[in-house]
């Protein structure tokens, strides 16, 4: 695909979007295996309001960021041009907020209408949203006069083929550029038959594309299926939930690959990119199914580490060379930035190694009420606390002023968990 193309809804082949399954090890690895278009799992828009989008430069992603640390999205450049940011929302002036936040770093951006969950639903978002078309109207169209990047929506179809086929006409009035039909209505589970017919209704009566999903129990199965689903659905584009979440190599042209080399291959991108171990496991077990019973299923639902999960699949060899690379390029990246440091010294403010250990204070008693109690003491007035946190590796510096006098500590605190 040509890079700055804006993205085409014709003739591919899509990663559906799926809560926890959809990450980036599974993302890649779907573009790997041959899916022209992924789309994230869906995430709540007041959920990433609250995040700060940083630049991992040791990962070599743009993650953003909770204020808990936890990096709730995580995309790099491999799949900048072809990755679909999937929103939760009820509210078009949030749903615009986050859509400009991530912008820059997604492909496109898509309102989930779909999800039959409570507690979506309960919000007014997900499938709430079928029955509220003015709402529909009013998040579609910010979306589209606000951003630069293609809009769709995901929905379910409604008791009615009419009035499916009329939400949808509606829904085209607002330019988005591709609409996803999940075949089901919303009380419907996975396991009941897809509705190709409806699908293939509304095909036949908007122009914008129409991306048929629903397929994976009833029809696709391997790498042939996904065009028979598409041809009974009269769609432009197929998009796949479940098949892809059990192989994600469905996506293959050649075929299915077999499951213990798309595990191993899935590992990789997820030690590559610092997935969380709990994230990772969820996506192998869901992979594993039947045989999650067998001696590999019972040890991977024992791992409590990504380390562990490597283990288990014979790749602690792996595990061992990409984390030994990541630590010396943080540790690179550290010495550049203290030399950048000490290019910048402020020649009064006065530099000592001080580290903070909690073990060596009285429980709830901190360093600053140490200082405090002394200035007190003293006649001095209270510290002044300046704290900034560095861009470029996101430790915390402080320079306290105490009696007249600037200190700094040489050693940053690291609020992160891992790289
Ligand atoms: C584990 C899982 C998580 C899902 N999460 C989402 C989601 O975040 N957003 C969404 O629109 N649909 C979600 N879905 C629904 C799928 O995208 C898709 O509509 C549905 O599974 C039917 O497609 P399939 O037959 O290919 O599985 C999820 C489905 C599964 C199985």
């Amino acid at each position: 695909m040509t890079v700055n193309t804006p993205l085409c809804f014709r003739g591919k082949s899509i990663l559906a979007p799926m809560v926890r399954v959809g990450t980036l090890p599974m993302r890649l690895l779907a573009l790997d295996y041959g899916a022209d278009i992924v789309y994230c799992e869906e995430l709540i828009d007041i959920k990433m309001l609250q995040c700060k989008r940083v630049v991992n430069e040791v990962l070599e992603t743009v993650d953003f960021v909770a204020p808990n640390e936890r990096v709730v999205f995580r995309t790099c450049e491999r799949e900048r041009h072809c990755v679909v940011f999937q929103m939760g929302s009820a509210d078009a002036e949030r749903a615009l907020a986050v859509a400009k936040l991530v912008e820059s770093d997604v492909a496109g951006i898509d309102i989930n209408m779909g999800c039959p969950k409570e507690y979506s639903t309960k919000g007014g978002m997900g499938a709430a949203l079928l029955s509220d078309p003015d709402k529909i109207e009013s998040i579609l169209t910010t979306l589209v006069k606000g951003i630069c990047k293609p809009v769709t929506c995901k929905i379910r179809i409604l008791p009615s083929v009419e009035d499916t086929v009329n939400l949808v006409k509606r829904i085209e009035k607002t330019g988005i550029a591709a609409i996803a039909v999940h075949g089901r209505k919303k009380e419907e589970r996975p396991q009941h038959p897809v509705h190709c017919d409806v699908i293939k209704a509304i095909s036949e009566a908007v122009s914008i594309p129409v991306i048929a999903n629903g397929g994976s129990h009833d029809f696709i199965r391997e790498y042939m299926d996904i065009e028979t689903f598409q041809k009974a659905t009269a769609a432009s584009s197929v998009m796949i939930a479940r098949a892809a979440m059990w192989n994600p190599s469905i996506f293959r042209k050649e075929g299915l690959f077999p499951l213990r080399k798309v595990m191993q291959d899935y590992i990789k991108y997820a030690v590559r990119y610092d997935n969380h171990y709990t994230n990772t496991k969820y996506c192998l077990c869901q992979m594993l199914r039947e045989q999650l019973e067998t001696t590999q299923g019972k040890k991977l639902h024992a791992a409590q580490s990504t380390q562990e999960i490597c283990e288990v699949f014979e790749m602690a060899d792996f595990y061992e060379e990409t984390t030994t690379i990541f630590t010396a390029k943080k540790t690179s990246l550290e010495t550049k930035i203290q030399d950048e440091d000490d290019q910048m010294e402020d020649p009064d403010v006065i530099k000592m190694a001080v580290r903070f250990d909690k073990r060596e204070y009285p429980p709830q008693i901190t360093p600053k009420m140490y200082l405090l109690e002394w200035c007190r003491k003293e006649k001095h007035p209270q510290p002044i606390y300046e704290t900034v946190q560095r861009p470029l590796d996101r430790l915390f510096c402080s320079v306290v002023t105490v009696a007249e006098q600037k200190y700094k500590s040489t050693l940053c605190i690291d609020y992160r968990s891992s790289f």
